[in-house]
């Protein structure tokens, strides 16, 4: 249920009672500090500014229109005009029982469901995916996740790097190692390796850098062999994604590949397109779009290639395809994409032209949502000891080796496989957590301690607090799913704890509006917390606790350890029995 909603809707009414125009609205949020009450509606300020009327006279008469019966105990004007609402325990209590005896947790689908395409992960192929597409991977799948839980339509799509010189280098590479007799299979099986061979040479040797791009007009031009080549070192590497996002447990699909090449018929289509709209024009041999709404202090135009000296397309080429293809063929209402704040400038230059081109109207909502860079301890881009990039699946299969060392410390009873099973969702889940969990438009630091810690705001603390809930249902040998009594709030750490869990909705909407998923990392560890306190405060199974006690407070902490479960789930991260 959405508290905030309903007492928005409760406020919104009694202002247009008291004859506030519409357009003002409650202004509803939680209260900032105690004894202030629950929530706060603030927008009596507002409206008596623009209506020139006394604020507080005008909070009292939507006071007086306002019903909140079964809802709230108190409403109290504070300050300059605000309204102060307590709201009833017992409507706590019948709220809870309610999420409780339902799956969703009482969260209802969006009433606004859209059709939304997620761009994200996207990786370069051919190149191993390293630590760089890993926030976008995690962040990406996170709300993918929500969304689809909220009932929105999501189209996953994958923007892979399939196409351009990477291609060549690779191409005349093998060429010259087929003709030393050497088969194709070797160089597939570790195409790293043989990148990492043809990107030496294509730096240093003389003449090979040429070859290349003779390669990529070649490939361009759909020249048989190398398409049937370059297919080859595709499919190795998608499938080398796959068994990534396996690992991380990630939703991403084979039929979510949408990569560049995708839109190579496009390319002349949409450039020929632009020059006849009068948007690209030719600047010294390449087709070029000024944006003079992009203008830097100076006053030149933002400048956007669309097509090179020499006929090849760019990057900019193929994203403006991309939301062609978005918006025309795949009807979406919002795009999300999540890149690198570096390519800020980029998206935003991608953005102006395809308002301007109409390729996409108002209707459609273009969103980058930026990211930082993943850091090393000494505050630099994240690298190997030896300063290469860090490979993806190297750091995960580090990630579950640690979280299994001490999985095995805390609990050496437990069997191999399951320890093992234990080990890799912690693992994971840690160094997903610790990523999601920082404000996304940050840089952070990578740090194995602080990410496996079983203190603070980490996978590990909320997967353990999880379990602990759990354990109690095993001690006491009662089936959580066969709970009886019904919630009753009486304490205040009761009811800070029903408080929280009240507002799991209100705050998923937060994050799949702004898509800042540390919201919700915040949400949990305060939601774990407030168990905490409420654990001290409340026995549960002690002797002389009396039956209906009893019976809420089980209620109560398996509607905490449903609401972890699932907020954990919505950012891909697993929980277990046992640790
Ligand atoms: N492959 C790109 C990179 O690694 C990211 C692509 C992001 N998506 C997009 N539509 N531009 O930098």
């Amino acid at each position: 249920m959405n508290i905030r909603q309903l007492l928005t809707d409760k406020v919104q009414a009694a202002m247009l009672e008291a004859h506030i125009p519409a357009k003002f609205g409650p202004h509803l949020a939680p209260a900032k500090k105690a004894g202030f009450g629950d929530y706060q509606a603030n927008g009596a300020m507002a409206a008596a500014k623009h209506m020139g009327t006394n604020p507080r006279e005008l909070a009292t008469s939507i006071v007086e229109k306002l019903n909140l019966e079964g809802i709230a105990t108190k409403v109290e004007i504070a300050g300059p005009g605000f309204i102060n609402i307590h709201l009833d325990p017992a409507f706590l209590g019948t709220s809870l029982d309610k999420a409780l005896a339902d799956p969703r947790l009482s969260i209802g689908n969006t009433t606004n469901p859209q059709t939304v395409v997620v761009d994200y992960s996207a990786p370069n192929l051919a190149k191993e995916m390293h630590v760089g597409h890993l926030r976008s991977t995690i962040i990406g799948d996170a709300l993918v996740r929500l969304l689809e839980f909220q009932g929105h339509k999501v189209i996953r799509q994958n923007h892979m790097g399939d196409w351009g010189t990477q291609f060549g280098m690779l191409l005349a590479h093998l060429q010259d190692k087929l003709e030393a007799n050497e088969v194709a299979e070797v160089a597939l099986s570790d195409l790293e390796a043989f990148y990492r061979e043809a990107k030496l040479r294509f730096d240093d040797e003389e003449g090979f850098a040429d070859r290349a791009r003779d390669y990529v007009v070649k490939l361009q031009g759909g020249d048989p062999r190398c398409s049937a080549l370059w297919e080859k070192f595709i499919e190795v590497s998608v499938s080398h994604s796959e068994e990534i996002y396996d690992k991380l447990n990630v939703t991403l699909k084979h039929s979510d590949v949408a990569p560049e090449s995708m839109y190579n018929a496009d390319l002349p289509v949409l450039v020929a397109d632009l020059q006849q709209q009068g948007l690209a024009v030719e600047d010294d041999g390449a087709q070029v779009v000024f944006l003079p709404e992009m203008a830097d202090k100076e006053g030149n135009p933002s400048v956007v290639i669309v097509q090179k000296r020499g006929g090849g397309y760019l990057y900019a080429t193929t994203d403006l395809a991309a939301i062609r293809y978005r918006v025309s063929k795949l009807d979406s209402d919002r795009i999300m994409y999540f890149i690198d704040a570096r390519q800020s400038l980029h998206m935003q230059q991608v953005f102006t032209v395809a308002r301007k081109a109409g390729y996409a109207s108002d209707d459609t909502s273009l969103e980058h949502h930026p990211f930082g860079t993943m850091m090393g301890a000494d505050g630099k881009p994240f690298k190997t000891r030896t300063g290469g990039t860090v490979k993806l699946a190297e750091l995960l299969d580090e990630a579950v080796e640690r979280a299994d060392k001490l999985v095995a410390e805390k609990n050496p009873e437990l069997a191999p496989e399951t320890r093992a099973e234990i080990a890799r969702k912690v693992g994971i889940g840690a160094v997903k957590y610790a990523d999601l969990s920082k404000t996304r438009t940050n840089d952070y630091i990578f740090s194995w301690d602080s990410m496996l810690s079983f203190e603070g705001n980490t996978a590990p603390y909320l997967q353990y607090a999880y379990t602990r809930v759990r354990s109690i249902f095993r001690k006491a040998g009662i089936n959580p799913e066969q709970l009886s009594g019904s919630i009753v709030v009486a304490a205040p750490q009761e009811q800070q704890l029903a408080l929280k869990l009240c507002q799991f909705e209100e705050m998923l909407e937060q994050v799949s509006k702004d898509a800042f998923p540390h919201v919700l990392c915040t949400y949990l560890y305060d939601l774990a917390s407030a168990y905490m306190s409420f654990y001290e405060a409340c026995p549960v199974l002690k002797e002389g606790v009396s039956e209906e006690d009893k019976a809420s407070r089980l209620r109560l902490c398996q509607l905490v350890a449903a609401t972890i479960e699932h907020g954990l789930g919505l950012l891909g991260i697993e929980v277990m029995e046992q640790m």
